[in-house]
Protein backbone atom coordinates (compact mmCIF):
# COMPACT_ATOMS: atom_id res chain seq x y z
CA UNK A 1 0.00 0.00 0.00
CA UNK A 2 0.84 3.73 -0.40
CA UNK A 3 1.95 5.42 2.72
CA UNK A 4 3.40 8.32 4.18
CA UNK A 5 5.55 7.72 7.61
CA UNK A 6 6.80 10.53 9.68
CA UNK A 7 8.50 11.08 12.71
CA UNK A 8 7.28 12.78 15.08
CA UNK A 9 8.99 13.50 18.53
CA UNK A 10 9.51 10.41 21.16
CA UNK A 11 6.67 11.90 23.59
CA UNK A 12 4.20 12.59 20.66
CA UNK A 13 1.27 10.43 19.87
CA UNK A 14 1.47 7.70 17.20
CA UNK A 15 -1.07 8.09 14.37
CA UNK A 16 -2.34 5.76 11.98
CA UNK A 17 -4.05 8.19 9.44
CA UNK A 18 -7.10 6.86 7.00
CA UNK A 19 -9.13 9.36 4.92
CA UNK A 20 -12.38 9.63 3.93
CA UNK A 21 -13.71 8.76 0.02
CA UNK A 22 -11.89 10.52 -2.41
CA UNK A 23 -8.81 11.47 0.05
CA UNK A 24 -5.24 10.85 -0.32
CA UNK A 25 -2.04 10.16 2.61
CA UNK A 26 -2.03 14.11 3.13
CA UNK A 27 -5.69 14.22 3.79
CA UNK A 28 -5.45 14.07 7.47
CA UNK A 29 -1.80 15.27 8.62
CA UNK A 30 -2.77 18.92 9.02
CA UNK A 31 -5.53 17.60 11.67
CA UNK A 32 -2.72 14.74 13.56
CA UNK A 33 -0.83 17.70 13.95
CA UNK A 34 -3.38 19.66 15.49
CA UNK A 35 -4.63 16.72 17.37
CA UNK A 36 -0.90 16.57 18.81
CA UNK A 37 2.04 19.04 17.02
CA UNK A 38 4.77 16.42 17.96
CA UNK A 39 3.13 13.19 16.67
CA UNK A 40 4.41 10.45 14.50
CA UNK A 41 2.21 9.88 11.57
CA UNK A 42 1.48 6.79 9.17
CA UNK A 43 -0.62 7.85 6.66
CA UNK A 44 -2.15 5.19 4.13
CA UNK A 45 -3.87 5.77 0.46
CA UNK A 46 -6.54 3.88 0.42
CA UNK A 47 -6.04 0.99 -2.89
CA UNK A 48 -9.66 1.16 -4.20
CA UNK A 49 -10.20 3.64 -7.21
CA UNK A 50 -13.61 4.68 -7.34
CA UNK A 51 -14.04 7.49 -10.65
CA UNK A 52 -11.01 8.78 -9.71
CA UNK A 53 -11.12 8.68 -6.12
CA UNK A 54 -9.30 6.99 -3.33
CA UNK A 55 -11.03 4.78 -1.03
CA UNK A 56 -10.25 1.74 1.17
CA UNK A 57 -12.78 -0.71 0.55
CA UNK A 58 -14.89 -1.36 -2.98
CA UNK A 59 -18.91 -0.20 -2.69
CA UNK A 60 -21.60 -0.91 -5.38
CA UNK A 61 -23.25 2.80 -5.01
CA UNK A 62 -23.93 5.07 -1.92
CA UNK A 63 -23.34 2.55 1.28
CA UNK A 64 -23.84 -0.52 -1.10
CA UNK A 65 -20.77 -2.21 -0.01
CA UNK A 66 -18.73 -5.11 -1.36
CA UNK A 67 -17.94 -7.31 1.67
CA UNK A 68 -15.46 -9.13 -0.25
CA UNK A 69 -13.71 -6.31 -1.00
CA UNK A 70 -14.03 -4.95 2.48
CA UNK A 71 -12.46 -8.14 3.95
CA UNK A 72 -9.45 -8.65 1.64
CA UNK A 73 -8.60 -5.11 1.90
CA UNK A 74 -8.95 -4.91 6.06
CA UNK A 75 -6.64 -8.22 5.70
CA UNK A 76 -4.85 -6.02 3.49
CA UNK A 77 -4.01 -2.93 5.36
CA UNK A 78 -3.81 -4.79 8.69
CA UNK A 79 -0.72 -6.64 7.40
CA UNK A 80 0.89 -3.31 5.98
CA UNK A 81 0.26 -2.12 9.41
CA UNK A 82 2.05 -4.77 11.32
CA UNK A 83 5.21 -4.89 8.52
CA UNK A 84 5.78 -1.58 9.14
CA UNK A 85 5.37 -1.02 13.10
CA UNK A 86 7.89 -3.97 12.78
CA UNK A 87 10.11 -2.07 10.68
CA UNK A 88 9.85 0.95 12.89
CA UNK A 89 9.98 -0.79 15.75
CA UNK A 90 6.50 0.46 17.13
CA UNK A 91 4.38 -1.30 19.32
CA UNK A 92 0.45 -2.31 17.82
CA UNK A 93 -0.71 -0.92 21.30
CA UNK A 94 0.93 2.11 20.55
CA UNK A 95 -0.48 3.32 17.88
CA UNK A 96 -4.55 5.66 17.54
CA UNK A 97 -6.07 4.70 14.25
CA UNK A 98 -7.39 8.05 12.99
CA UNK A 99 -10.25 8.10 10.50
CA UNK A 100 -12.69 9.74 8.73
CA UNK A 101 -15.87 8.65 7.07
CA UNK A 102 -14.14 5.60 4.70
CA UNK A 103 -10.93 5.66 6.72
CA UNK A 104 -13.32 5.32 9.86
CA UNK A 105 -15.21 3.05 8.90
CA UNK A 106 -12.60 0.15 7.55
CA UNK A 107 -10.22 0.97 10.55
CA UNK A 108 -13.69 0.39 13.12
CA UNK A 109 -14.47 -2.91 11.09
CA UNK A 110 -10.88 -3.56 12.22
CA UNK A 111 -10.79 -3.26 15.49
CA UNK A 112 -14.19 -5.39 15.58
CA UNK A 113 -13.59 -8.16 13.12
CA UNK A 114 -9.92 -8.79 13.58
CA UNK A 115 -7.81 -9.98 16.51
CA UNK A 116 -5.21 -7.20 16.96
CA UNK A 117 -3.49 -5.55 19.32
CA UNK A 118 -4.21 -2.21 18.00
CA UNK A 119 -6.46 -0.45 20.46
CA UNK A 120 -7.30 3.07 20.51
CA UNK A 121 -9.66 5.16 17.55
CA UNK A 122 -10.53 8.36 16.80
CA UNK A 123 -13.29 7.66 14.55
CA UNK A 124 -14.82 10.53 12.77
CA UNK A 125 -18.18 10.06 10.90
CA UNK A 126 -18.20 6.56 11.04
CA UNK A 127 -20.60 3.86 10.42
CA UNK A 128 -21.67 0.54 10.98
CA UNK A 129 -20.82 -1.97 8.02
CA UNK A 130 -23.24 -4.59 9.98
CA UNK A 131 -20.94 -7.17 9.64
CA UNK A 132 -21.03 -9.23 13.06
CA UNK A 133 -18.89 -12.07 12.42
CA UNK A 134 -16.41 -12.05 15.94
CA UNK A 135 -17.40 -11.61 19.27
CA UNK A 136 -13.97 -11.63 21.01
CA UNK A 137 -14.06 -9.04 23.84
CA UNK A 138 -12.86 -6.07 22.99
CA UNK A 139 -12.05 -4.23 26.82
CA UNK A 140 -8.62 -3.48 25.79
CA UNK A 141 -10.11 -1.08 23.17
CA UNK A 142 -10.77 2.41 23.48
CA UNK A 143 -12.82 4.95 21.07
CA UNK A 144 -13.99 8.28 20.96
CA UNK A 145 -16.26 8.71 17.14
CA UNK A 146 -18.16 11.44 16.49
CA UNK A 147 -22.05 11.65 14.54
CA UNK A 148 -23.26 14.04 12.72
CA UNK A 149 -26.50 14.01 13.51
CA UNK A 150 -30.15 14.12 11.34
CA UNK A 151 -27.74 16.08 8.99
CA UNK A 152 -25.77 13.48 7.89
CA UNK A 153 -26.64 12.60 4.43
CA UNK A 154 -24.41 9.54 4.41
CA UNK A 155 -24.75 8.01 8.17
CA UNK A 156 -28.27 7.25 9.87
CA UNK A 157 -28.85 7.55 13.42
CA UNK A 158 -29.51 3.21 13.66
CA UNK A 159 -26.48 2.88 11.64
CA UNK A 160 -24.10 5.06 14.16
CA UNK A 161 -25.87 3.76 16.96
CA UNK A 162 -25.46 0.05 16.00
CA UNK A 163 -21.93 1.02 15.60
CA UNK A 164 -21.37 2.17 19.08
CA UNK A 165 -23.45 -0.88 20.25
CA UNK A 166 -21.17 -3.10 18.89
CA UNK A 167 -18.00 -2.04 20.40
CA UNK A 168 -19.69 -1.49 23.93
CA UNK A 169 -21.84 -4.89 23.87
CA UNK A 170 -18.52 -6.65 23.78
CA UNK A 171 -17.08 -4.00 26.73
CA UNK A 172 -15.14 -1.60 24.40
CA UNK A 173 -14.96 1.83 25.64
CA UNK A 174 -16.90 4.51 23.55
CA UNK A 175 -16.97 8.06 23.79
CA UNK A 176 -19.54 10.06 21.34
CA UNK A 177 -19.73 13.40 20.23
CA UNK A 178 -22.38 14.33 18.22
CA UNK A 179 -22.13 17.82 15.95
CA UNK A 180 -25.72 18.35 14.05
CA UNK A 181 -23.32 18.96 11.29
CA UNK A 182 -23.69 16.54 8.69
CA UNK A 183 -21.04 14.66 7.32
CA UNK A 184 -18.30 17.56 7.15
CA UNK A 185 -15.39 17.87 9.94
CA UNK A 186 -16.04 20.74 12.47
CA UNK A 187 -13.45 22.70 14.62
CA UNK A 188 -15.36 21.30 17.55
CA UNK A 189 -15.58 17.82 17.10
CA UNK A 190 -11.21 18.13 16.36
CA UNK A 191 -11.08 20.23 19.46
CA UNK A 192 -13.49 17.64 21.63
CA UNK A 193 -10.71 14.75 20.26
CA UNK A 194 -7.77 16.50 20.99
CA UNK A 195 -9.26 16.98 24.57
CA UNK A 196 -10.15 13.11 24.85
CA UNK A 197 -6.67 12.40 23.75
CA UNK A 198 -4.88 14.29 27.18
CA UNK A 199 -7.24 11.92 28.79
C1 LIG B 1 -18.31 4.50 2.94
O1 LIG B 1 -18.47 4.29 1.76
O2 LIG B 1 -17.43 3.97 3.64
C2 LIG B 1 -19.23 5.49 3.58
O3 LIG B 1 -20.34 5.71 2.79
C3 LIG B 1 -18.54 6.77 3.87
C4 LIG B 1 -18.00 7.39 2.61
O4 LIG B 1 -18.77 7.84 1.77
O5 LIG B 1 -16.80 7.43 2.46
Amino acid sequence: MEYLYQAGKPNGKKFILLHGTGGDETSLIELAKFLDADSTILSFRGTIEEEGMNRFFKRNGLNQFDFESLEKETDHLLEAINEISAEKAIALEDWILVGYSNGANIAAHMLLERETALAEGIFFHPMSLEVHTQSFNLSDKRIWVSYGGAKDPIVSDDSFAELVAAFRDRSGEVTVVETNYGHQLTMDEVQSAREWLKG
